[in-house]
């Protein structure tokens, strides 16, 4: 077990709440091709087939549907009263969290580090954060002092049974307002399993939506690919940031990733946008880096952050301890630039 503190471990008044908006709606789901999800390699030119995919609303009364195939409802979650309700009112006192995904299907370029440091240094801000690791790899987890691989309960509980408790997954962090929702090797098989299921784009979605209002944030570790977990990220995010490495193949992925978020747009999740390009591991010392932050500049203009975050041993040492940058080291540069990133952020937030 984690020496992180579960959420449920204390105490506390709960109140049932209705799931906030439409995630369930199976008017979002359309059949997509099994390798690629339809998403990566689909012809432009085909209008998808809007043919109704089975969910509540098609579910005969009588018993000729197996139980199997059309997921019950799920139960729904307590919530802390005091999160949710005016002192004496009926109304929610804060906004839904801003669900946004850390995304880039190239490896190495910076998602996990930015999810940790950002996550921390919006909780400084006094935001409170949610963490989601959608990688099997569980770097989001080691990279905040906690063990993955040893969790006996974790996203992937979530994921495949609907009857799972948040808190017994959620794992308060060493950070106040800092939570995690971990992942471990275990997420590889949801992966497999979720293909399988009605609605599995959603199946992220689903869950967040339940834990919407206890956060102001909620930032979603994507893994370095385009399959389902990505895909599930997306659906359930309503903004991605990029995490674009300043080196010259950073940017022959881009097309294929601003594709992707496009066909997500379409068929999956029409609200989601790109919140922004953070330019990351930048060596102003070399003529390369700095050519490649122009042209990114100049390909993706407003879109990219003014912050930039430089290339500092710094951020391999900090998942060494466990800790977030601006823990890590609180003076560093580093940590400063994803303070910097995080007051961008809060500035790019919807008008509500
Ligand atoms: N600005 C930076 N300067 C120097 N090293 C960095 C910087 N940001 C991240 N790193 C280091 O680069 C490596 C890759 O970073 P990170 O794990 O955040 O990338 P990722 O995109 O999440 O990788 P993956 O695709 O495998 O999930 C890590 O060792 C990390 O410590
Ligand atoms: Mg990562």
């Amino acid at each position: 077990m984690s020496r992180h503190r579960h959420l449920n471990d204390e105490g506390g008044a709960t109140i049932e709440v209705a799931t906030p908006h439409g995630a369930d709606d199976p008017s979002m789901s359309r059949p997509v091709d099994e390798s690629t999800h339809g998403l990566v390699d689909a012809d432009p030119r085909l209008e998808p087939v809007a043919e109704p995919t089975a969910g509540p609303a098609d579910v005969p009364s009588s018993t000729e549907v197996p139980a199997d195939v059309v997921p019950s409802a799920p139960a729904p979650e307590p919530v802390d009263a005091s999160d949710v309700l005016r002192p004496g009112g009926g109304m929610p006192l804060r906004r839904p969290a801003q669900v946004i995904a850390l995304m880039n299907q190239k490896g190495g370029v910076g998602k996990t580090t930015t999810t940790i440091s950002l996550g921390a240094a919006l909780a400084e801000l006094g935001q409170r954060v949610l963490l989601v690791d959608m990688d099997p790899q569980g770097s989001l987890g080691v990279g905040l002092g906690t063990e993955p691989h040893g969790l006996d309960t974790t996203i992937y509980n979530l994921l495949m049974h609907d009857g799972t408790n948040p808190d017994e997954v959620i794992v308060e962090t060493a950070q106040e307002r800092l939570h995690l929702l971990p992942a471990n090797i275990d997420l590889a098989a949801a992966e497999l399993l979720l293909v399988q299921e009605v609605a599995r784009e959603q199946s992220l979605r689903r869950i967040l939506d339940r834990l919407r209002y206890r956060y102001d944030y909620i930032l979603i570790d994507c893994p370095p690919s385009l399959g389902l977990l990505t895909i599930n990220a997306l659906t359930a995010s309503d903004s991605v940031i990029v995490p674009l490495e300043c080196e010259y193949f950073a940017l022959r992925g881009m097309r294929l990733l601003m594709d992707t978020l496009r066909k997500v747009q379409e068929r999956l999740n029409p609200q989601l946008e790109v919140k922004g390009i953070i330019p990351t591991m930048f060596d102003p010392r070399t003529v390369h880096a700095r050519e490649v932050l122009e042209r990114v500049r100049e390909a993706f203009g407003d879109l990219v952050f003014t912050t930039t975050i430089n290339k500092t041993v710094r951020f391999a040492e900090a998942p060494v301890v466990g800790a977030p940058i601006t823990t890590y080291a609180p003076k560093s540069k580093g940590a400063d630039a994803y303070r910097d990133l995080a007051k961008e952020v809060l500035s790019r937030e919807p008008a509500s």
